[in-house]
Formats: structure tokens, C-alpha cells, sequence
């Protein structure tokens, strides 16, 4: 996407665009502009004086030559009427299809609207008048008038849902949008974890700023160690070696074979020699560049080489970008079962560039999304809840949120990762709500090492699956809970059974690390969203769950 010079916020009337546009003005330093405003003061009457004396077509005519006017414009947010969108051809090269133009719906629901409106009117006195809250039924009003036009308001890239949002909070995230997608970067994320804290920058085309990132942090580095898979850094390896040596850090680069098998002791060894060999010192840096597997991998030689040295996150798969690459969990697999051997070390820095998604396989992306769909429900079980549902925001979204489309999707790693620093800040060692980020993984990683046909994040699917089922049998949520999160996961392509053989996954399930005094610890899901823990659930109980994903 190009540097945003731009902003323009569409959606129904009430939704606080007029507001919100003149508060993301004053964080970006533009100036901002109501087109509805722009055309009363031409015409010296109000709106629905214009629309009873000249007729909608008239008003649509001059709310049209209002958007032109402001979008050749540069450095501005503008504030559109309620039916701007109405007219497909609004969308065109000329209009909101302007290079550097970030279009932004608000939305709500219809009771949250009437609500808004009346606000307004009794604000603004009783001679205000307001043609959708007259006569009977105006819910029913707004509610139809808001249905025949939402297909026009979906045709932007993003959709921020503010019922419960102040508008200080949605300027908020606007602006941070416009900064993320401009290269500015979006604002950065601090993880105050105890041991260390970690540094977090999200935005399209931070990779290419690796090299001055890392020098700036560790001017007196000896070497930065780069360690990438074969599928990556033949993509990307030169370009992150080029960058730090134009910085002026002595770089150098290994590969690992792609795939869940280099999270192995015989990968680790390899990696060891690589820089003992190469004269490794303890204020080097390690760059994890690649997916979850390199993270998880080069992130456990940097906790324990040398007991220890720096280490720099560069996640290039979504599941890493949301998830793996923050919070310091690193390690290796055991024929036993997954990651039971590894180590917490808190990256100093994570670089998350969304650009790298361009060349990430279709079906890594659709993994990716496991990891999202899971922060969506524990979110009610974890602090900072004030940004909004990370849930309605998928389900608002959804047409949108494909890698292609930057501005849905910078957004979106920046929430989750948000999500997952406020969580492991609290904590980071896994003695309470951390543990919440395991939803879905304890069947999931049984499943996942039932023969490791599938990927990280379609096991994680099934297991949250499973997991929603057992909820439902203890009677902690309800069957309406089930269909929600299978909905979510379809949404977004996700598994909705495996063939593989339910004994072994059983069997598979005896190694798993979150077990205390003997017993299974589970994360069970509760009705309307969120999570707790619970050491009860019987093994029928995971076994009839189980039935449900796996099939031979
Ligand atoms: N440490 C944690 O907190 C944590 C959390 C979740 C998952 N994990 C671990 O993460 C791993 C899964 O991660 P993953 O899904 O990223 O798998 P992965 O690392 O195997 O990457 C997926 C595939 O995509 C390729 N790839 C990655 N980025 C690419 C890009 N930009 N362009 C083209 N190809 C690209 C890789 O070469 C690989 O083949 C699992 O081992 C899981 O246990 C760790």
C-alpha cells in the first residue's frame, strides 16, 4: 500500500464519524472535513431542507462533488454522510479508489445508533431535526435503512465496530492503522515480562529496517547470527544479510530443513556447532527469521548457548507473527510428545513486517488464523478488553482479512499481539491466566503428534473444537458457544475433522506438559465467551469429543 495521505470514514449515521474523524485529525496532524457540513454551508439550509426543496438526487450530486473536492486534497480526514456509499461508483479511481486513500467503515448495531441519534438531538435542542428517529418504529427504521446499504459499507478494507468504543479509542486505532500501513510502523508494543522485557514493532516494511534495528540496539554485537529455513531464506535470506551489513554488522546466516522435524536435538546440535565454531560471544545476537518451527528452534539455542544470548524475533507466518514469536516460550519436540524440552527466553526485539505474507503458503495462512480464532475466545478472560471483540471484529471482517488486503490485517497481528504481551506481562511464567493461551492445545498437540500430517494450527483447530464440545458437557456454555467458534474456524477454512486413528491421540495425551499432581489441567471455554481452568474432565468425556474431529 502506498503512504496513506488520506482518511476517509463511511458507515450509517451515529456511528461518530463526524467526531472520530476530527480526533484522528489532531493525533495524525491533518485537518479534517464533514462533506455533510461542506454541502449545508453551500446550500445555506440544512440537510433535510436540501432534500424536501432539491430532492435527494441534487444532494447526492453535491455530496459527491464535496468527496471529490476533499479527496484531491492531502493530509485529511473526512467524515462522509451516512448514504455516500451508496452509489458503486463512489468506489472509483477518482473517489474513495484513490491512491493513498484509506477508506474505514464504523458500524453498530441498530439500538446502539438510535441511542447515538437521540444523544444528538436532545444535544443539539428540539428544533434539530432527525428524519430516521420520527414517527413509529424508528429501530425498525434504521434497522432496514442499515441493511439495504450494508453491502456498500462492507466494500471497505476495514470495519471498526463501535458500540462500546469511545470515539477517542477508535481515533486511536485509526491512526495507528494509517501508521502501520505508511511504514511508520504501528504503535509499539512493550512486553514488561519479569524476567526481561521485549520491544514489539508491527508494519509494512520493518524487515528492511532489520539492519539499523539491530545495530541501533546492539552496536557492540561481534556478530548477528541469522537462522532461517530453507524455504524462507531462500526468499528472503540475502536481503536480511545485505541489511545488516549496510548497518554495519558482521552477519551470518544458516539454514534448517522446513517442517516441524527441526524442532529436533539433531537440529539444535547443528546449530550449536554452527556458532561455537564460529566463535559465538555472549553479546551476540540471534535473528529467529522464518516461521513458528525457526522461532521455537534458534529461539532455545539463543536461551542456552553460552547460557544465553540475545535474541531478535522475525516472524514470517502468521501464526507466527500472532502468536510464536511473542512471549519468550521456546523449545524442541521429543519423540514423547511436543516442545518438552525448551526454555523462556524474552526476545529483546520482535520485527513483525505483515509484507512477508505475500509469499506465505495458502495453507499456513489458513493455520494462522487457529491461533487468532483462539485469542478471540479467551479474550474475555484476558486484560485490556476496552479495544473491542477481537470476534466481532473477525466476523465484521471477513471478506476482508486476507494477506492481500493491508490494512485488516496490520491491524489485526497488532491486536492479537497486544493481546498475547498484556497476558504473558501478567504473567509470564504460566502459574495463572497464561495458561489460557493453551485453548485448543492440549488435544491439539496429541493430535498434532498423532503422526504430524497436520499442520501446528489445523490440530489446534481441531482441538478447539473438541475443547468446545467438553464445555458443553460440563454445562459451561452452551451449544449456541459450539456453533460460534466452528463458525469462526470455518470462516476462515480451518479443519473440521482429521482421519487419524483417536487411540493414538489418547495415548499422545499422558506426555502433555500442562498436567499438575498427575492430573489433566484443561482450558474449558464458558458460555458467551472466555475461559477457565479445570482438572476434572473425565477421559470418556475427551474421547466423545475427540470422536467428533478425528475419524479414521
Ligand atoms: N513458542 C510459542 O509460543 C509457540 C506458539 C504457537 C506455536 N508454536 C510453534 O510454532 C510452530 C508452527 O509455526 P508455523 O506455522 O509458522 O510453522 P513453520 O515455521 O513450519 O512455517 C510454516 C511454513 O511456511 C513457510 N514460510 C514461513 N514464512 C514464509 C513466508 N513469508 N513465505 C513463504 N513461506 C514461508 C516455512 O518455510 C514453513 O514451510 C509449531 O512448532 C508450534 O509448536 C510456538
Amino acid at each position: 500500500m502506498h503512504r496513506i495521505e488520506r482518511v476517509v470514514l463511511v458507515g450509517f449515521s451515529g456511528t461518530g464519524k463526524t467526531t472520530v474523524a476530527r480526533l484522528v485529525a489532531q493525533r495524525l496532524g491533518w485537518t479534517s472535513v464533514d462533506t455533510d457540513v461542506a454541502i449545508e454551508a453551500a446550500y445555506g439550509i440544512d440537510i433535510p431542507q436540501i432534500f424536501r426543496l432539491h430532492g435527494e438526487s441534487a444532494f447526492r450530486t453535491a455530496e459527491r462533488a464535496a468527496l471529490a473536492h476533499a479527496i484531491a486534497l492531502c493530509d485529511i480526514v473526512v467524515a462522509t454522510g451516512g448514504g455516500a456509499t451508496i452509489d458503486p461508483a463512489v468506489w472509483s479511481e477518482d473517489l474513495l479508489g484513490r491512491a493513498g486513500t484509506l477508506v474505514v467503515t464504523l458500524d453498530a448495531q441498530p439500538a446502539a445508533i438510535r441511542c447515538r441519534l437521540r444523544a444528538q438531538q436532545e444535544a443539539e435542542g428540539s428544533s434539530a431535526e432527525r428524519p430516521l428517529l420520527s414517527g413509529d418504529d424508528p429501530l425498525g427504521r434504521i434497522a432496514r435503512l442499515k441493511e439495504e446499504r450494508q453491502v456498500s459499507y462492507d466494500a471497505s478494507p476495514i470495519t471498526l465496530v463501535v458500540d462500546h468504543a469511545t470515539p477517542e479509542l477508535i481515533a486511536d486505532e485509526i491512526a495507528a492503522i494509517v501508521g502501520g500501513i505508511s511504514g511508520l510502523g504501528m504503535p509499539q508494543i512493550r512486553l514488561n515480562a519479569a524476567s526481561a522485557p521485549s520491544q514489539i514493532l508491527v508494519g509494512t516494511g520493518l524487515s528492511r529496517r532489520l539492519g539499523d534495528l539491530v545495530r541501533t540496539q546492539w552496536p557492540r554485537a561481534n556478530r548477528v547470527w541469522v537462522v532461517t529455513d530453507e524455504t524462507v531464506g531462500e526468499l528472503y535470506g540475502q536481503e536480511c544479510l545485505d541489511g545488516l551489513i549496510a548497518a554495519g554488522s558482521d552477519g551470518s546466516l544458516i539454514t534448517v530443513p522446513i517442517g516441524e522435524r527441526s524442532k529436533s536435538l539433531e537440529q539444535v546440535r547443528r546449530l550449536y556447532d554452527w556458532l561455537l565454531n564460529g566463535g559465538v560471544e555472549r553479546g551476540d545476537v540471534v535473528v529467529a527469521y522464518g516461521g513458528g518451527v525457526v522461532g521455537d528452534l534458534a529461539g532455545f539455542v539463543a536461551a542456552t548457548v553460552l547460557r544465553g544470548v540475545e535474541l531478535v524475533q522475525v516472524p514470517t507466518s502468521l501464526l507466527a507473527m500472532v502468536d510464536s514469536s511473542v512471549g519468550g516460550k521456546t523449545g524442541i519436540n521429543h519423540p514423547a510428545g511436543k516442545n518438552l524440552i525448551g526454555a523462556f527466553l524474552q526476545p529483546s526485539l520482535v520485527v513483525i513486517d505483515p509484507s512477508a505474507l505475500e509469499t506465505l503458503p495458502h495453507r499456513h495462512v489458513v493455520a494462522g488464523w487457529a491461533e487468532i480464532v483462539k485469542h478471540a475466545v479467551i479474550q474475555a478472560s484476558t486484560p485490556g478488553g476496552e479495544r473491542g471483540d477481537l470476534a466481532t471484529f473477525l466476523a465484521r471482517n471477513a471478506r476482508a482479512l486476507s494477506p492481500a488486503v493491508d490494512p485488516a490485517i496490520s491491524y489485526l497481528i497488532w491486536r492479537n499481539v497486544d493481546l498475547k504481551a498484556r497476558v504473558v506481562t501478567a504473567d509470564e511464567r504460566e502459574a495463572g491466566i497464561r495458561a489460557f493461551l493453551n485453548f485448543g492445545h492440549t488435544l491439539g498437540h496429541a493430535i498434532e503428534a498423532a503422526g504430524y500430517t497436520l499442520l501446528h494450527g489445523e490440530a489446534v483447530a481441531l482441538g478447539m473444537r473438541a475443547a468446545m464440545r467438553i464445555g458443553s458437557q460440563l454445562g459451561l456454555c452452551e451449544d449456541a458457544d459450539v456453533a460460534r467458534v466452528d463458525a469462526l474456524l470455518d470462516q476462515f477454512g480451518l479443519p473440521r475433522h482429521a482421519p487419524l486413528d483417536a487411540k493414538l491421540v489418547m495415548a499422545g495425551l499422558t506426555s502433555d506438559k500442562k498436567r499438575a499432581a498427575g492430573r489433566q489441567r484443561w482450558v474449558m471455554p464458558l458460555a458467551g465467551g472466555g475461559v477457565k481452568l479445570r482438572d476434572d474432565v473425565a477421559p470418556e468425556m475427551v474421547e466423545a469429543a475427540l470422536h467428533a474431529v478425528v475419524q479414521p
